[in-house]
């Protein structure tokens, strides 16, 4: 694999203008004003898999937006990787905060980024990182060397919970069968530390209604004898957490997997600086659950946040109202074993169950999946850890992430296999935020790095 290094070297900017060309297109799955798009942006995943060399591609339809399966198979006897990713992102707002517009990609440098990132929507999450398979399966077919069969599933509705795809993968087992499922849209330590995400949380996302008088009211001729809702909203919302930050609802850490004394020393070994964590997000101090860290808040540890909130009047100046309804949206990360149809089940009774006379409470589910952990002992994990050791000079270390990928789970249920998580992106690279971007250093150590992960797989797969 010496010429990976050239080959990168040779094409990089070929490489950039054409994930350039894919950001423009707005793939953002929620709103759908931009359906056409989303549905333009899976034909160009499409035109990029045959270009990079697949026999077979197709255009999957769902009910929702499309599945893009690709494949290369060259041996039935060889292993086969699976590659996921999603070509769908996130909605771009508050587009006031972008320097630059969201989908006019451009390449800026930051401080963690001297090399330059590429700055647009999905730049990170996940176009550049999916696209990065697409180089480099690009490279081991224009050189000969691809060492294995390989799947491509390139979903577009990620980011509002994979519902159809779901369904997709539990009627093609067959077509989708694999020895290993390798997966680009999580991050990684540091440019200089690589990390191989091991875990991932579940998720269940619900949103409630808050229902007190018939309309809106004069807040000085009604106020003090109607209950607002908003005011309600509010005091419900803030009765599920404890004062230590424990979630309230009762069950709800009925399943949570407490992890040992020893393998919390061991996550405490992976390098984090809270001072320069505070510093990132400008903050005077962190918050969260009593008795355990940050790394550990954000990963082993169960959550209920407010996403959104909103009722009343809050346009320009003051009037005087008290609304009819309140509204929040509302989700929970899960931690292995809390099942995430039974916690919106806990959720809706206890919710349902602290709602005082004088309204009524609303809530409805919306989506959610189940978390993940993988060991490390697993052939995959060893062949990404020397694919990085290699490209990066050190070993990378094994992290638990917070975010989700619901679908994760489902795979492993239904494909029986186990997902690898390299991920490339950086927690500074502003994922869902305004100015979303990605280190071009980054993109290419990816490219690098992915062709030594199949070399590995199948060298340890025999
Ligand atoms: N790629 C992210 C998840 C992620 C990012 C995991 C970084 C680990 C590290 C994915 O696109 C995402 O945003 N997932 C959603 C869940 C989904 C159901 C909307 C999430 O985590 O909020
Ligand atoms: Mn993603
Ligand atoms: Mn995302």
């Amino acid at each position: 694999m010496e010429n990976i290094k050239s080959y990168v070297q040779e094409n990089k900017d070929r490489f950039i203008n054409e994930l350039i060309e894919l950001l423009k297109i707005p793939s953002v799955s929620a709103d759908s004003a931009y359906s056409q798009d989303v549905i333009d942006t899976s034909e160009a995943v499409k035109v990029s898999l045959e270009k990079a060399g697949c026999d077979f591609v197709e255009i999957c339809e769902t009910d929702g937006y499309p599945i893009v399966y690709g494949e290369k198979m060259i041996d039935p006897a060889l292993p086969t990787v699976l590659v996921y990713g999603h070509y769908d992102v996130q909605p771009a707002d508050p587009i006031e905060l972008w320097t630059s517009p969201p989908f006019e990609p451009v390449i800026k440098t930051t401080d963690i980024h001297p090399e330059g990132a590429i700055f647009a929507r999905g730049a990170c999450d996940d176009k550049g990182q999916m696209y990065m398979h697409v180089k480099a399966f690009e490279y081991m077919i224009q050189n000969n060397n691809l060492p294995c069969n390989v799947k491509f599933m390139i979903e577009g509705e990620e980011e509002v919970g994979s519902v159809n795809l779901k369904t997709f993968v539990e009627n093609n087992t067959e077509k989708l069968k694999n020895d290993v499922i390798l997966i680009s849209d999580t991050g990684m330590i540091s440019n200089q530390q690589p990390s191989i995400t091991t875990g991932l949380r579940g998720l269940s996302y619900v949103e409630v209604e808050v229902t007190g008088p018939n309309r809106d009211l004069h807040s000085g001729l009604y106020g003090g004898a109607v209950a607002n809702p908003i005011n309600i909203l509010a005091k419900m919302i803030a009765s599920l957490h404890d004062e230590n930050n424990h979630i309230t609802i009762p069950g709800f850490y009925d399943n949570v997997e407490e992890l040992s004394t020893e393998e919390r020393a061991e996550m405490a070994k992976a390098p984090f600086n809270l001072e320069k964590y505070k510093n990132a997000l400008k903050l005077n101090d962190v918050y969260g659950e009593k008795g355990y860290t940050t790394n550990e808040r954000n990963s082993i540890r169960p959550t209920l946040d407010v996403n959104g909130i909103w009722g009343g009047y809050t346009g320009e100046g003051a009037k005087t109202v008290i609304a009819s309804q309140a509204f929040a949206k509302i989700s929970m990360r899960l931690v292995p074993n809390q099942d995430w149809e039974q916690i919106t089940e806990l959720f809706t009774k206890h919710f349902m169950s602290i709602a005082p006379a004088g309204v009524t409470v609303k809530v409805k589910p919306h989506h959610g999946g189940q978390g993940y952990v993988t060991p490390i002992d697993s052939i995959g994990y060893q062949a990404a850890n020397m694919a990085y050791t290699e490209t990066f000079g050190v070993p990378a270390i094994p992290v638990r992430s917070g975010g989700s990928i619901p679908i994760v789970a489902l795979f492993e249920k239904e494909l029986k296999s186990k997902t690898i998580l390299m991920g490339f992106g950086l927690d500074s690279d502003a994922i869902h935020s305004p100015n979303e971007h990605f280190g071009v250093f980054n993109y290419l150590k990816g490219i690098e790095t992915i062709p030594l992960f199949y070399k590995y797989f199948v060298e340890l797969s025999k």
